[in-house]
């Protein structure tokens, strides 16, 4: 079982990878696969609302065939995701909406096949500049929200981190990070 890890920061030794990639690395110790892809590595355009998507006669998941591609390929093979963002003005990065609008082609599908893939569990990480407050929660719980109720996901975990630390120094959310990981394997066991 793979475990794939999406980060929407721009950095790729910063305080999201970082968390992500501690996750990463207790799944990997319990003998899990893992891949980690950085959203702004490809270029992605936003969605474009034309509704292709919708149209019963339309295969792919997006006309727009651009860098998603290798996130809609990646996604259907693997039942394990971990999804990081960093808190910008008070909500996910640019580049997780963005990616966030792409899934929109999984929506409203009649047919299960269109639809986001079944059975799907996932860890979110969040990090922020100042200390984890009650905004950061209140976005932690929006992507939840989103991720759970449009697509049928559910939620494994979430890690919060904060720059002011950093992430890189805080032994104990590593420690934590690295412990979901591992506890991945137990829930890969459960998986159809
Ligand atoms: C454009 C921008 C907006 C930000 N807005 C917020 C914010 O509203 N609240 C907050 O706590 N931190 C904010 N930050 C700080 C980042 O969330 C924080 O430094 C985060 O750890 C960066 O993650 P990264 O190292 O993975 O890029 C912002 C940073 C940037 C670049």
């Amino acid at each position: 079982m793979k475990v794939l890890g999406i980060v929407g920061s721009a950095r790729h030794d910063g305080n999201t990878a970082c968390l992500v990639k501690k996750v990463l690395e207790g799944a990997k110790s319990v003998g899990l696969d893992t891949k980690l892809l950085y959203i702004s590595d490809y270029q992605i355009e936003p969605c474009r609302a034309c509704m292709k998507c919708k149209d019963p006669e339309f295969s792919i998941e997006c006309v727009q065939e651009d860098g998603m591609r290798i996130f809609y390929d990646e996604i259907k093979d693997t039942k394990l995701l971990v999804i990081g963002s960093p808190i910008y003005f008070q909500q996910i990065s640019g580049q997780t909406k963005m990616f966030l609008d792409r899934l929109f082609c999984y929506v409203l599908q009649p047919t299960p096949e269109k639809r986001f893939p079944k059975g799907v569990k996932y860890i979110l990480a969040f990090t922020c500049g100042g200390a984890p407050s009650s905004t950061v929660n209140g976005v932690a719980e929006y992507f939840r929200s989103r991720l759970s109720d449009s697509f049928g996901m559910e939620n494994v975990g979430i890690l919060t981190g904060t720059a002011g630390r950093p992430v890189a120094k805080d032994e104990a959310l590593l420690e934590q990070a690295f412990l979901k990981g591992k506890d991945l394997s137990k829930i890969s066991c459960t998986l159809p």
